[in-house]
């Protein structure tokens, strides 16, 4: 594999792809040296931060090195572009699902980007100017280097946006900053959501009802806070049964984690007191998973999180979608292994991986 890269990249006249010298060489990482593994960088927040039984990238990455691939982790800022080459600062890691100790890292190292195999892009929004610019430095590399998900079609997709390709799925919606506009929508709906076009977790979600005098005080709160226009939406009470994330791989759904919220909440984010639950597809799922799944495998958006809301969709979140432990527990099933499996599939076709 590396030696027929190495030509390629020779013959096209640009330095030698350094894909030995990404390999970590730590000893911390003994199966590093198998002819089928990878070499896989994550680029993602500290470690030291995640809940290990909860956090999707953890699981990714432990599945990685599960199957012998070499794995560095390295921050959302430390990437350099220069002379065209695009390279991380970072550090080879052994993962352990150990609570005293769930990491190790091995010595800095500066890595060449385009001698990895698989760049897992899994930083945490938000979703602003340095997040779209590391999408811009991805690019460079991709799909040579397979960056997961498609990181043009990830900077393409914020997910309050993406969903508006699907309208037909969506609740009653408008997107604006016109005030006239979101009276106007809350004089036909009633019962009303507003929420941060680039916002996530569930924060300055808000319930509106028609009789509710807060809303240009909550609007003129909008203004300050956010320069983007609102989304606004009809309120759906089936939200009490919950809000389904649906987790699909290369377009097709693979697994599902039903988030109900808290008494006296509208929101079902896990971060703000929903709990999750087990969730069976529903035929109306699978016709919104029929219908985005082309459209999401096309545009190299391998690894999915979308939101259903009773029969409607809210979210498709290509950034970093979450859920994969949750429904490994639930349903008693791999979801990282599904995903490895995808992307082990696309290095092989693209030809990065040896026989
Ligand atoms: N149209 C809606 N009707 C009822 N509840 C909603 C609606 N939109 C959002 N919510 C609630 O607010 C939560 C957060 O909204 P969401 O659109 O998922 O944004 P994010 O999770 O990115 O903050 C949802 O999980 C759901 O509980
Ligand atoms: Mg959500």
């Amino acid at each position: 594999m590396a030696e027929d890269r190495k030509q390629a990249q020779q013959t096209s006249g640009v330095t030698p792809g350094r894909r030995e010298s990404a390999r970590p060489q730590d000893p911390l990482s003994p199966a590093m040296d198998r002819p089928a593994s990878l070499a896989v960088a994550f680029q993602m927040d500290a470690l030291a931060g995640i809940d290990i039984d909860a956090d999707s990238s953890f699981a990714l990455a432990l599945e990685a090195q599960r199957r012998g691939h070499g794995l560095y982790h390295y921050a959302p800022e430390a990437l350099t572009l220069r002379d065209g080459r695009v390279y991380a600062r970072g550090r080879p890691v052994k993962l352990q699902r150990d609570y005293t100790r769930h990491f190790e890292l091995g010595d800095w190292e500066t890595i060449d980007l385009a001698g990895l195999d698989v760049v897992m892009m899994r930083q945490d929004p938000p979703f602003d100017m340095a997040y779209i610019t590391a999408t811009h430095l991805l690019e460079k590399v991709h799909p040579q280097t397979l960056v997961v998900n498609d990181p043009a079609n990830v900077r393409n997709a914020p997910e309050k946006l993406y969903v508006t390709h699907f309208a037909e799925f969506m609740p009653p919606t408008v997107i604006t900053s016109d005030r006239e506009q979101i009276h106007a929508f809350r004089k036909e709906h009633k019962d009303i959501i507003l929420k941060p076009l680039f916002g996530n977790g569930g924060a300055d979600v808000f319930r509106i009802t028609e009789q509710d005098e807060n809303l240009n005080a909550l609007l003129e709160m909008f203004t300050r806070l956010y320069r983007e226009p609102i989304m606004v939406q009809a309120y759906l009470p089936e939200i009490r049964n919950g809000d389904k994330r649906i987790i699909l791989i290369d377009g097709e759904p693979v697994g599902a984690v039903n988030r109900v919220p808290p008494p006296g909440d509208a929101r079902a984010n896990l971060h703000v007191g929903g709990h999750a639950e087990r969730a069976e597809l529903t035929e109306r799922d699978r016709q919104v998973c029929r219908a985005i799944g082309p459209a999401l495998r096309a545009r190299g958006q391998i690894f999915v999180g979308i939101d259903m809301i009773g029969d409607y969709l809210t979210e498709i979140n290509v950034t970093s979608p979450t859920g994969i432990q949750e429904i490994d527990r639930l349903d008693g099933v791999s979801l990282e292994a599904q995903v490895w499996d995808a992307i082990e599939s696309r290095v092989d076709a693209s030809g990065h991986l040896p026989e």
